[in-house]
Order: C-alpha cells, then sequence, then structure tokens
C-alpha cells in the first residue's frame, strides 16, 4: 500500500482545471503534518493555503517549472494547478533555516502523499524568490516562504524507467507528452 503511493506520488506538473479544492481540504494535509517528526520538536513550519482562483493565478505566475526541459511550457496552458500549500518558517519559533530545511522535506512528502491519497497530486516547487511571493501574498516579517507545493487533480502519465549506473538522471518527455523519471536501481544506492 505505502510503496503504491509513493509511486504514484510523481512530479506533477499538468492538471484539470477544472478541480476546485476547499480550504477544508488542504486543511486536512496540513493537519497531517502535525504528526510529523520535527528537528528538536521545535515546529516551526506554519502554512499559506491558496484555492481561489485568483490568488492560485497569482502564485502559479511566481513560479518556475521543469527547468530541465527549458523548450517545453509547462504546465502547457490551461493545465495548471488548482491549489497551493506554501511552506513556511516562522522567525518567531527559530530562524535557523538550514536546520528546519530536513522538515520541509518530511512535511511536503507528507502533504503530498495525503493529496495522492484522494486521487489528487501535486509538485513541489523549490524555484521561486521567497522575497516576492512574502511581498505579494502580505506575509508578516516572520514568516519566510521555504518551498511551494502544487497541488491538484493530475492529468497527465508518468512513467518510471530504472537507469544503469552513469546514466542520465534528467527526465524527459515524448512526442504524446508522457513524462519519463528515470530513476537509480536498488543495488546501486545500498552502500
Ligand atoms: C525540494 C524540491 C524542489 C523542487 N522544485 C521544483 C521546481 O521548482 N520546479 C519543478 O518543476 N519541479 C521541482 N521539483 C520536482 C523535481 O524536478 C522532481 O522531483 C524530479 O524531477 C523527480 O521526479 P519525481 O518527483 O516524479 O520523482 C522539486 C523537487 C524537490 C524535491
Amino acid at each position: 500500500m505505502l510503496k503504491d503511493l509513493v509511486k504514484a506520488n510523481r512530479s506533477y506538473r499538468g492538471f484539470d482545471e477544472t478541480y476546485q479544492f476547499t480550504k477544508e481540504q488542504l486543511s486536512a494535509y496540513v493537519d497531517l503534518t502535525r504528526f510529523t517528526a520535527s528537528s528538536v520538536n521545535a515546529q516551526p513550519l506554519k502554512y499559506h493555503l491558496a484555492f481561489e482562483k485568483e490568488e492560485v493565478g497569482l502564485i502559479q505566475s511566481m513560479t518556475g517549472w521543469a527547468r530541465a526541459l527549458p523548450d517545453i511550457k509547462l504546465p502547457h496552458d490551461g493545465m495548471c494547478p488548482t491549489g497551493f500549500i506554501v511552506i513556511c518558517q516562522d522567525t518567531d519559533i527559530s530562524d535557523n533555516l538550514s536546520r528546519y530545511q530536513k522538515d520541509v522535506g518530511i512535511v511536503a512528502q507528507t502533504i503530498l502523499l495525503g493529496a495522492v491519497e484522494n486521487n489528487l497530486g501535486g509538485c513541489m516547487i523549490g524555484n521561486f524568490s521567497p522575497d516576492e511571493v512574502k511581498e505579494k501574498l502580505g506575509f508578516p516579517k516572520n514568516i519566510v516562504p521555504i518551498l511551494v507545493i502544487a497541488l491538484g487533480k493530475p492529468s497527465e502519465k508518468i512513467v518510471i524507467t530504472e537507469i544503469e549506473n552513469g546514466e542520465s538522471t534528467k527526465y524527459y518527455r515524448d512526442e504524446n507528452d508522457t513524462h519519463f523519471v528515470p530513476k537509480r536501481k536498488l543495488k546501486d544506492i545500498l552502500i
């Protein structure tokens, strides 16, 4: 079960724009994060939920997608995510941003697994300007955006492939827009 969820949890970059999130739905994904591990249990992460069209569009305009495929516009027009969760750090709790980077990864994966369990999905987005997001969303001084999670109803095909040592890990798309994600073999990641 867990393996199925983890495998279905791909980085989706194409969504059904007719799908709408509610505040309660996104809050439920954030609720999962309260039960995850946190360095010294400080829990400095806070979350901004975006589900209204205008704000979702604003956040979309501040994010960069699929840097490895510069010739393809992703998401394609009309296939944007319909929700975002912006993971932030509250510097009133801790201003040590590097210490809690690992917490960020744990909560991000937890949120996405929650979405995948509901047949939804998303993509972690690190390619944005924290200052711009902070300013345009009107966050107070102590709230620093760290990672953006795009969410929606996936509407694209993604295939995992296995690679040999030395082969490229770069993801790619074929002429049908199927997205391929090369992953290393188990034998090659065990030390
Ligand atoms: C911390 C982090 C930040 C990421 N930032 C971006 C991003 O800014 N834009 C993007 O399109 N994908 C982003 N990704 C998604 C990766 O490109 C993706 O995980 C990788 O291609 C492997 O695909 P998979 O997630 O389906 O296994 C990010 C992933 C992680 C873990």
